[in-house]
């Protein structure tokens, strides 16, 4: 099932509401929600009051990524605030397994992202015990930057190997997808994909359902 996920770091944070509201509306499954330390990645964004405020606009699922370094501290304030499923990198995590388990063990899902050069056998001990892997295809810290080519193909590996495994742990594909690349993206082997700048610049209502119509050419 392919699932799209506007990243709220593109929207007007001014009025969340209505952005929300406007992809929600619009048939968006997930939330994408970017949390940034300054420390694992350059910038900072926004943490868990910002979370909490957001969650009476909807139901939908807040997807959270956590750029933050050694983020298994932050995962029962992260519950707290309002978090779904919660998306934790491996490169800022010492005991990744532990952190896995707490997240599991607060009721979240889990997330595991990788950066773009970190191989994916870096998550192959773990891949059993997650329900979604994130690809970053940007080097994560910002919106609007252009998707690196050579991360499709680690897409496609990851998907080959899953299936092989006997898993359906979805794939979600972050940063610089656009109209244009999106279908590359799901040919590969995503089903979940984050799209900033190309739902919140303009119309996002109207964005949203232009990736839902590119969805339906897929099955869905
Ligand atoms: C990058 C973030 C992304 C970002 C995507 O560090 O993780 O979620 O907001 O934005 P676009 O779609 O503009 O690349
Ligand atoms: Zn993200």
């Amino acid at each position: 099932m392919m699932i799209l996920a506007p990243s709220i770091l593109a929207a007007d944070l001014g009025r969340l509401e209505e952005e929300i509201e406007a992809v929600a509306k619009a048939g968006a499954e997930y939330i994408h929600i970017d949390v940034m330390d300054g420390m694992f990645v350059p910038s900072i964004s926004f943490g868990m009051p910002l979370i909490k405020s957001i969650r009476r606009y909807t139901d939908k699922v807040f997807d959270v990524h956590m750029m933050v370094e050694e983020p298994g501290r932050y995962a029962k304030a992260m519950k707290e605030a309002g978090a779904d499923l919660l998306c934790v990198h491996q490169e800022a995590c010492k005991h990744l397994d532990r952190t896995i388990q707490e997240i599991r063990s607060l009721g979240m899902k889990v997330g595991v992202a990788l950066n773009p050069a970190t191989p994916i056998e870096m998550l192959e001990c773990v891949l059993d015990q997650i329900d979604m892997v994130l690809l970053m295809s940007v080097n994560p810290g910002f919106g609007g930057q252009d998707l690196i080519p050579y991360t499709l193909k680690k897409i496609h590996c990851l998907r080959r190997h899953l299936i092989d495994l006997g898993l359906h742990t979805d794939i979600q594909v972050d940063g610089g997808i656009t109209f244009e690349n999106v279908r590359q993206v799901i040919e590969a082997g995503a089903n979940v994909i984050v799209a900033g700048s190309s739902v919140f610049r303009g119309d996002a209502a109207a964005n949203t359902q232009a990736y839902l119509r590119i969805f339906e050419d897929f099955g869905h």
